[in-house]
């Protein structure tokens, strides 16, 4: 599909379909919409009569206009209140339309959409998303693809002419998106800590990225034993995965992106039961996913940033040599962990992950996991947790995501609660009470990070949609990729 961008007014657009965002109890044809509902013999305000349309955010109608007529069929999205109007309501009805054009079977398209606060680049790109991104489906795992028949091959932005960069950048932004979803789609028979190495070396070579895979016994000579306890029970190998990008000349700032990357989480001996959504644990890697989304997004964007994108990559499994429930690890940063619940294992993984960014020596880190069921109850499906010892990073990133329309919220780091982690043999504990679990999560992974600003994201609701939702598809969304390239960007 392409996507171009023009100034030619919308009455004269010629093609299969021409879609139009109205405000709510904004739908009078005034201007050149009288002008255009003049052309089409009266279709468009038959149209809005006929379907009721009041242009509220989610609506649309689409019709088909007389033969003889320049275009074959008119579709009006509902845009919501205009004094509401954002990025993700241009995204959402960008993505809407892609929907019903592609229902339509119409092979040209043409959108137009306000403009969001004057900002006519983000517009574009906002509308771009929307279109890819609502558009991709994963047919990988079919033995026949479901997506045959006509499909949309061109799409022209009126109103947005000279905004072709913005596009470029859509696009980039969008194949990060993509390769996450499909990583976070596939099963652990198909997505492995092997694979997920390879994945990032190929990311390397295509896009002109160091990479360095650590094997077990490097991992070991480091003292990961919080990451390699996880790891022991599984019959794949571990492997820390660590890409690097670096502009050319001296970068304005170090950044480091560290993502769990469980490609299954059983639960290990304190097994996931029946109804705990184990079947679902393929989507334990989802941090890792989107790192490396971010990582293939950010090397075709090149900002003046070095940024580094980890994942300590490994499957939490059962057999005679799991780590037992009592069991004391000790990470790299040489604390030791009571190993009570070893189904608290992203944790672990984490802790080895984030000691190894902050001796690179970078200027902030983020992570990111799917790391409680906590967070799910706390937040729901479709918000992400924020946790940070830093208010500059946490800022940075809410403005990141509030651009990028995937939410964050900021939870507290309530250094009380730790005292729920204090173990009687070692350092600490891996877990803690059931109340407040996702909090403790995020102040047991703060024990390893010494002085950077630091923010953890937990990504455990959102990763996964049951519905279609946005520019998401029912299930993997490729959460957070838009925000941490959205933030990397911030930052050149
Ligand atoms: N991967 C899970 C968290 C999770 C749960 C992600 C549901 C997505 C959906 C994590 O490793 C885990 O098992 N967490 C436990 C922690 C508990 C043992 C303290 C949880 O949330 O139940
Ligand atoms: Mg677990
Ligand atoms: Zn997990």
């Amino acid at each position: 599909m392409e996507i171009r961008v023009t100034d030619a007014p919308r009455v004269d657009w010629t093609g299969d379909a021409l879609a139009i965002g109205l405000f709510e109890d904004a739908i009078e044809l005034t201007g050149d919409l009288a002008q255009l509902n003049e052309k089409l013999a009266g279709t468009l305000k038959e149209l809005i009569e006929e379907t009721e349309f009041k242009g509220s955010a989610g609506s649309s109608a689409v019709t088909r206009v007389g033969a003889g007529s320049s275009i074959r069929k008119i579709m009006l999205v509902g845009l919501g209140k205009a004094d509401a109007l954002g990025l993700d309501s241009v995204r959402r009805a960008a993505a809407a339309i892609a929907r019903l054009a592609k229902q339509q079977k119409s092979k040209t398209l043409g959108i137009s959409l306000p403009v969001v606060n004057d900002d006519s680049a983000g517009t574009a790109q906002a509308i771009a998303e929307g279109l890819v991104l609502a558009l991709h489906q994963d047919n990988r795992f079919k033995s026949e693809s479901e997506d045959k028949g006509i499909k949309l091959e061109q799409v022209e932005i009126l109103g947005l002419g000279g905004q072709d960069a913005a596009i470029a950048k859509a696009h980039a932004l969008c194949t990060g998106v993509i390769l996450a979803r499909e990583l976070v789609a596939a099963p652990a028979n198909a997505v492995t800590p092997v694979t997920m190495a390879q994945t990032a070396e190929a990311i390397a070579q295509e896009h002109g990225l160091a990479v360095e895979i650590l094997e077990r016994d490097e991992c070991e000579k480091l003292g990961m034993g919080a990451f390699l306890g996880v790891a022991q029970a599984s019959d794949l190998p571990p492997k820390f995965i660590h890409l690097t990008y670096k502009p050319e000349g001296t970068p304005k700032r170090k950044l480091a992106i560290v993502g769990k990357g469980l490609t299954f989480d059983s639960g290990g001996l304190n097994i996931k039961v029946a109804g705990s959504g184990i079947e679902m644990m393929k989507t334990d890697m989802g941090g890792a996913a989107a790192t490396l989304g971010a990582a293939k997004a950010i090397a075709q964007l090149k900002p003046d940033v070095e940024v580094h994108f980890i994942s300590a990559a490994t499957e939490n499994m059962i057999s005679g040599r799991a780590m037992h429930p009592g069991d004391i690890l000790t990470a790299s940063n040489g604390k030791t962990i009571e190993i009570n619940n070893t189904d608290a294992e992203g944790r672990l993984t984490l802790a080895d992950a984030l000691v190894f960014a902050e001796k690179l020596g970078v200027d902030a880190i983020v992570d990111l996991a799917t790391l409680t069921g906590a967070c799910i109850i706390a937040l729901g499906n479709d918000i992400a947790g924020l946790w940070s010892s830093d208010d500059t990073l946490a800022s940075q990133l809410k403005a990141a995501s509030e651009a990028a329309g995937e939410k964050l919220w900021q939870m507290p780091m309530e250094e009380k609660y730790f005292e729920g982690m204090k173990s009687p043999i070692a350092d600490m504990k891996n877990t803690g009470p059931r109340a407040g679990g996702s909090i403790t999560a995020a102040l047991f992974l703060k024990q390893f990070v010494k002085e950077t600003p630091w923010a953890h994201l937990d990504v455990a609701g959102p990763v996964w949609s049951d519905k279609e939702d946005g520019c998401n598809n029912a299930g993997a969304t490729g959460f957070p990729v838009r925000t941490l390239v959205n933030w990397v960007l911030s930052q050149s």
